[in-house]
């Protein structure tokens, strides 16, 4: 039962029926005695502005998924550096009617690795298929973790060399490449030796979607982290093969659970949050 005192959260996008987000941090709030609600708000492009202004009042923070992560930056008073390098916005906390953005996109997935495989980023021979807006985001976080080795893959080639120009200019001494994902000969280099394979792309969201890459090219010894929530081809096929092979819910567990933490300064209920996400 909401009172004056109930603090307002939201989800925005477009779609946003299918989101669980609402699902998750309602039962964080429930499970720490917060007085809060969370909201799935579908807005469009052309809402977003409209929506925004009314946030500065109504509101106490929102999360954003497809299509406003970019759209959105225009529109706040500041972003935190990770999300200024990402390009990206995922999180919104509402103060004294301003605008604060963050993204807790590729946190979310450094913890969900972790999680699951216990595999460090600091160190370890990555390979990401993909070259979209999540990737912008993850490519960064895993230059300052670390990592030893990036190979980026892309179908459009181009995207993912600009990419890479950008994570050199970060982080110059970095082993960083990337690969068309059609030029078989230099996917096969940049798979081989990778101790976690992230699979970015949008391939797989869809039933009779195949690979973005022949999963037999991916070494046996290899973790591999689809950011996808369902059962794709390449998830199926690697963990058939016997590689140790996670969807994407921890990633959405945990992008939370950083939201969470960002908007409340208190540790979230990550357990909770992930059976309210697999309910
Ligand atoms: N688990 C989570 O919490 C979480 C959070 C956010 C996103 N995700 C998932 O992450 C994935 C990427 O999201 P995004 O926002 O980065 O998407 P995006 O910006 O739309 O990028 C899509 C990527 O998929 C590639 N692609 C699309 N169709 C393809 C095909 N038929 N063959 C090969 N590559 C193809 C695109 O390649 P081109 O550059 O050539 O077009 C691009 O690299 C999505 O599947 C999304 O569901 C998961």
């Amino acid at each position: 039962m909401s009172s004056a005192s109930t603090l307002h959260f939201a989800v925005i996008g477009d779609p946003i029926g299918h989101s669980k987000s609402p699902l998750m941090h309602n039962a964080a709030f429930r499970a720490l005695g917060i007085d809060a609600d969370y909201t799935a708000v579908h807005v469009t492009r052309e809402g977003l502005p409209a929506f925004l202004e009314s946030a500065r009042t109504s509101l106490s923070g929102f999360n954003i998924t497809v299509p406003h992560k970019n759209a959105v930056i225009p529109f706040l008073d500041g972003i935190t550096p990770r999300a200024a390098l990402a390009g990206s916005v995922n999180t919104v906390s509402v103060r004294d009617g301003k605008l604060f953005g963050d993204t807790t996109d590729a946190a979310g997935l450094e913890r969900a690795v972790q999680e699951v495989f216990g595999l460090p980023l600091k160190g370890a021979n990555v390979c990401i298929l993909g070259c979209g807006g999540v990737v912008r985001a993850l490519a960064f976080h895993l230059a300052d973790a670390g990592c030893a080795r990036l190979r980026i893959l892309n179908r459009t080639a181009e995207k993912a060399a600009l990419l890479t120009d950008e994570i050199l200019k970060h982080a110059p001494a970095l082993d960083c490449g990337f690969a068309a994902l059609d030029d078989l000969p230099s996917v096969r280099n940049a798979l081989d030796g990778s101790d976690l394979v992230i699979q970015c792309t949008s391939l797989g969201l869809h039933e009779g979607d195949g690979s973005p890459v022949d999963p037999a090219l991916i070494p046996s010894s290899a973790c591999l982290f689809d950011t996808i929530y369902r059962e794709t081809d390449i998830l199926v096929r690697c963990r058939e093969r016997g590689l140790r092979v996670s969807g994407g819910l921890p990633m959405l567990v945990h992008q939370g659970a950083e939201s969470f933490r960002i908007w409340t300064g208190r540790e979230a209920p990550v357990d909770v949050m992930r059976a309210a996400a697999e309910s």
